[in-house]
């Protein structure tokens, strides 16, 4: 009877545990969450600017308008300065040829003083910003922002267009601070060394 008793329960573990196995194999359901994502919404993650300037969009824009646009979209969290608001500081310089950020922690870094890509800003501000609204501002919004920015940070004269064509001869104070590891091969950096 015992034996019999233990042959029952071990069938019905056996039963449940492949009816587990043939649910975990079963095709995946549908859960009714979530929507297809939209040609549009694809094609504004799917850029591939590099430091030469390869990808970047037609455009254009100078400081002077990007002044306006700053005030309007990211004043409020980057401070009406660049430096004075509630996240990240994008414009601040330091003496030529200082780079402190390795011993020190409090060292702030900006646009100015740390990213060795001009174009880089184009493409991070043009996917992620404003970050309560990424990718809601044009190209030639974003190319005026990027001119505002270097502007601020002494890297561009107010009045100079920026386009795809001269954004990536522009040399960031810290371009030869970031080299590739010796024996990598990045094609495109050597464009620009
Ligand atoms: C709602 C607040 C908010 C607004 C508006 C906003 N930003 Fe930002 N921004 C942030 C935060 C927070 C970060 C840091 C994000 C992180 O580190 O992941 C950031 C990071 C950045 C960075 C990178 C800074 C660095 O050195 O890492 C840039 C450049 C930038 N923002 C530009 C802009 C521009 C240009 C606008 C206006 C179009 C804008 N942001 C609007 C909150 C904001």
């Amino acid at each position: 009877m015992q034996n019999r008793n233990f042959t029952i329960k071990t069938l019905s573990l056996l039963a449940s545990l492949s009816l587990f196995c043939s649910e975990l194999n079963a095709e995946p359901q549908r859960y009714h969450i979530g929507r297809e994502v939209s040609s549009s919404e694809i094609a504004l993650w799917d850029t591939d600017i590099k430091p030469s300037g390869s990808g970047l969009p037609p455009g254009s824009g100078t400081a002077a308008q990007g002044r306006e646009v700053y005030s309007r979209e990211c004043a409020v969290c980057h401070g009406q300065q660049g430096h004075d608001g509630p996240f990240n500081a994008l414009v601040g310089r330091l003496e030529d040829g200082d780079f402190p950020f390795a011993t020190d922690p409090a060292a702030k870094k900006t646009l100015g003083n740390y990213w060795p890509y001009a174009t880089t800003i184009f493409d991070y501000i043009q996917r992620a910003m404003p970050l309560d609204r990424p990718g809601s501002l044009t190209h030639d919004e974003t190319y005026s922002l990027v001119a505002y920015l270097l502007f601020k940070n002494d890297l561009l004269s107010e009045d100079t267009l920026l386009n795809s064509n001269n954004l990536a001869e522009i040399k960031m104070p810290a371009r030869d601070r970031f080299f590739p590891t010796p024996g990598q091969d990045i094609p495109e950096l050597d464009v620009l060394n």
